[in-house]
């Protein structure tokens, strides 16, 4: 089976993917004669109203960075994490698409792939460069075109821009992310040297990925950080150990990746799924059969919220990531339309902060398994 998942039922229409389209079809048609439990829900009374699109005015500030309020993230449209990789032939009319629908937020990194997802964004992107936000990280270094660890010393840094910018087909990154921190090269040198890159046009603003609260303001006291990336979703909370907090003291925004639980939340394995050793999702501590069995009662919960409003446990997954900061953009990944249609549903999702603590309550009565512990926040990854 395809990058070791089994079922893989990201590959096409699945029994299991009509009957999630045809629930979510019911579910949204049904919205409007929904019970009160979510008093302030939008109230998605069909199908297009829920996947019309992004309207422009629709803003969210990262930092000083306006973007859509949700992104595209691109990696698995390359990298074989979640799926074998696909051509630019059939990822190009994504990327397109999700600029048809509002997107202007578009995430990938030079270690995707390694290399071929940034050939793939910057291939999409002639002709519309401008109209969007192009995200990009550095931070590895590679041997025989594999990731070969850590490395972000400024010459490095540098020579990694100089090939992203020939791979995305354009002169500057808009946001540069350092992807890991290289426990060998001192974070304010890091941000010196994007700093630098910054004054030469070569980028825009600098991001910094799966940071500590300490690394953050070392780092912004160097220069400016416009944005955080890393992982947070319903299921996956321990930024909200302080890492949230230090992003809203200093203006700086955050991006959550995984906002879908690597397709968990999206309804897309059950507890029969199964990966083989050589898949991503086979060193991931959430995704063991133990895991899976023990964390669906949170998919239930999920189910059981979003469909009293006609939605997805998709949508609600994000939207309730939007709910929690203005300064929070979502970046799920898709290699779909359909899937990024239903995506972008969510940013139509309105919680009342009732709801939200409500919730809230419920979510913290759940013992899930394998997600990380809520003191791994304060250190970097
Ligand atoms: N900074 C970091 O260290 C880091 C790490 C990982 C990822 N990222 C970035 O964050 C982005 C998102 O994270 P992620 O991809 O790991 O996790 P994610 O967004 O939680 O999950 C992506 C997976 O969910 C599936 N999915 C999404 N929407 C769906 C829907 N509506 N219905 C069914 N399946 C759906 C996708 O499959 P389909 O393709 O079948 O839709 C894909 O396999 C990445 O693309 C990447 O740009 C950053």
């Amino acid at each position: 089976m395809s990058a070791g998942i089994n079922p893989d039922k990201a590959t096409g229409i699945t029994p299991e993917n009509s009957r999630r389209s045809f629930i979510r079809n019911i579910a949204i048609a049904g919205a409007s004669v929904g019970a009160g439990l979510i008093s302030q829900s939008v109230h998605a009374t069909s199908k297009k109203e829920c996947s019309s699109g992004i309207a422009t005015n629709s803003r969210r500030k990262l930092g000083e960075l306006e973007v859509s309020p949700v992104g595209l993230g691109c990696m698995s449209m390359s990298s074989s994490s979640y799926n074998p990789p696909r051509s630019a032939k059939s990822m190009v009319p994504v990327i397109r698409g999700a600029i048809d629908r509002g997107v202007t937020f578009f995430d990938t990194a030079e270690v995707y792939g390694p290399f071929t997802n940034e050939e793939i964004v910057g291939q999409a992107l002639q002709g519309v460069r401008d109209k969007v936000v192009l995200a990009s990280k550095f931070g590895f270094k590679f041997e025989n075109g594999q990731r070969a660890g850590r490395d972000a010393r400024p010459a490095v840094i540098r020579t990694a821009v100089e090939g992203m910018l020939k791979r995305l087909q354009t002169d500057r990154i808009d946001l540069l992310y350092l992807h890991r921190v290289d426990p060998n090269v001192p974070i304010e040198d890091i941000a010196g040297t994007v700093g630098e890159l910054i004054k030469e046009g070569k980028a825009r603003h600098f991001g910094l990925s799966e940071v500590s609260p300490t690394t953050l303001r070392k780092a912004h006291a160097e220069y400016p950080v416009t944005a955080v990336q890393s992982e947070y979703s319903i299921m996956e909370r321990s930024v909200e150990n302080q890492v949230l907090n230090t992003c809203q003291d200093l203006g700086v925004g955050f991006v959550p990746w995984g906002s879908v639980v690597r397709g968990f939340l999206a309804d897309k394995f059950n507890e029969y799924s199964r990966f083989s050793d050589d898949s991503r999702f086979a060193s991931v501590p959430y995704y063991t059969p133990e895991a899976i069995r023990n964390n669906l009662v949170m998919l239930d919960l999920i189910r059981r919220w979003s469909d009293e409003r006609g939605i997805t446990p998709a949508q609600f997954s994000i939207a309730w990531l939007l709910a929690q900061h203005p300064f929070i953009v979502p970046i799920p990944g898709t290699t779909k339309l359909h899937h990024l249609d239903e995506d972008l549903g969510a940013v139509k999702v309105k919680f009342s902060s009732q709801e939200l603590t409500a919730f809230r309550a419920e979510i913290e009565k759940l013992n899930l398994v394998g997600f990380r512990a809520k003191d791994s926040a304060l250190t970097d990854k």
